[in-house]
């Protein structure tokens, strides 16, 4: 009896020892995460803004080799060169940003993931201060300033007051809304009578969450309406996606163009990480098969298309291929969250989870993941913002981050790992 006690506590501190090595990585990446966001919290407390970049600037000759186009074609859509005592440093941006939730919620989830209250208190401070936003209307962008802030502060620690906050801010967002089109208005900038990105698709689970909490169907049917309109206009046969869509007032489509892509029919990566995530969460929340083969027919472009040997992609799937095409690790980590929750949902779906697992290990590489203390506070490196106006080319952003955790999150509820077993 006593032998067999001692070979099964001897094969149970083997098995968590092989669990320890094989998924070191996850470690790796989660108190990289979580001390940089520590660090990065306290640094810029009293701005009242929110890390979104570093500052850097652009290469002439690299961007027309990437664009394929002459200096002369681009170099109208070039945002201003960075000043010189700006260059390297933290780039920060105000609360109305579209990129303002994402610093919230990467606390929400390396708090979910450590379980450390140091990072609850930040992400409770660093949610509160987008409460203004609850009154805005000036971008569809309202899904990810507030639900991957105040989404994740509701699912994590629960408040009455949350879901006010939410609501209104999906009331605003359904204000956008044309129902002769079908679609909310993404941009109220530019030439474009009604233009609609692909982007877009990730703001459906702030009006899907309304629904829940509201009882109201309304966010949802406007969700469904969205995504139905976008399928057949955005999609080209082999789907991947045009960036921006314009409408008529008819509901005709205008113009289909990149804004931030290589050119009007390139597949610029962070839109099909989009279309992938965007078009597995409206599956999820209808049940409604058509949007699940959509998904799947995405995850298998993009598995198909990105051919790096790390998975993580160029900026452009259409980009030229070399040692110094920049790549987007925000795309990547999109992409990972979207095939990690489709691969529940598929009879094959191990080949999602695998794809996603590889993303995940190569962004948790010292070829992606910062050293502690570097990189401006970010997590991880490399990833491109809009290449096509010169602006946040190979940086963090902090979108990367955001999904980057959020895919960890999604990989340890799969596998049912827990943080101290690590
Ligand atoms: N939603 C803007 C971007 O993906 O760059």
């Amino acid at each position: 009896m006593k032998q067999t006690l001692i070979a099964m506590a001897i094969a149970i501190l083997a098995l968590a020892g092989c669990q320890k090595d094989e998924y070191g990585w996850v470690k790796t990446g989660i108190d990289r995460a979580c001390s940089q966001l520590l660090l990065t919290a306290e640094r810029i407390d009293d701005t009242g803004q929110m890390p979104r970049s570093i500052w850097v600037g652009y290469d002439l000759d690299m961007l027309s080799h990437q664009l394929g186009k002459s200096k002369e074609e681009f170099k109208d859509s070039l945002r201003a060169h960075p000043s010189a005592d700006k260059l390297g440093k933290l780039r920060l941006c105000g609360i109305y940003d579209w990129t303002s939730g994402f610093f919230p919620g990467s606390l929400w989830y390396a708090y979910e993931l450590k379980g450390d209250e140091a990072l609850k208190d930040a992400a409770i401070r660093y949610t509160n201060k987008l409460n203004p936003i609850r009154e805005y209307k000036g971008t569809h962008d309202l899904g990810f300033m507030m639900n991957c802030s105040y989404g994740n502060a509701l699912r994590l620690s629960p408040s009455d007051t949350i879901p006010a906050v939410l609501i209104q801010t999906a009331d605003n967002l359904c204000s956008r809304f044309d129902e002769r089109i079908g679609c909310i208005r993404s941009w109220d900038f530019g030439h474009w009578n009604f233009p609609v990105i692909i982007d877009n698709m990730m703001n459906l689970d702030l009006l899907f969450n309304a629904t829940r909490l509201s009882g109201n169907p309304y966010y949802k049917e406007v969700a469904i309406k969205h995504a139905n309109t976008t399928m057949p206009n955005h999609f080209r046969p082999d789907h991947t996606s045009w960036h921006v869509v314009s409408y008529n007032s008819d509901g005709t489509v205008e113009k289909k163009q990149t804004f931030q892509g290589k050119n009007d029919d390139s597949a610029w990566a962070r839109g099909q990480a989009w279309g992938v995530y965007g078009y597995t969460s409206t599956y999820r929340e209808t049940g409604d098969k058509t949007y699940l083969d959509f998904a799947v027919a995405i995850a298998d472009m993009i598995m198909s298309r990105v051919q790096t040997e790390d998975a993580i992609p160029y900026w452009d799937y259409d980009a030229p291929a070399g040692p110094d095409t920049p790549r987007d690790a925000s795309a990547a980590a999109v992409t990972a969250c979207g095939l990690l929750e489709l691969s529940t949902m598929v009879e094959d779906g191990q080949k999602y989870f695998d794809y996603a697992e590889k993303i995940l290990k190569s962004l948790s590489s010292d070829a992606y993941l910062a050293q502690e203390g570097q990189n401006e506070g970010f997590v991880l490196m490399h990833s491109t913002g809009s290449l096509a106006h010169g602006s946040e080319i190979d940086v963090p952003l902090s979108y990367a981050d955001y999904y980057y955790l959020e895919g960890l999150q999604k990989y340890m509820y799969l596998r049912g790992l827990k943080y101290n077993e690590l």
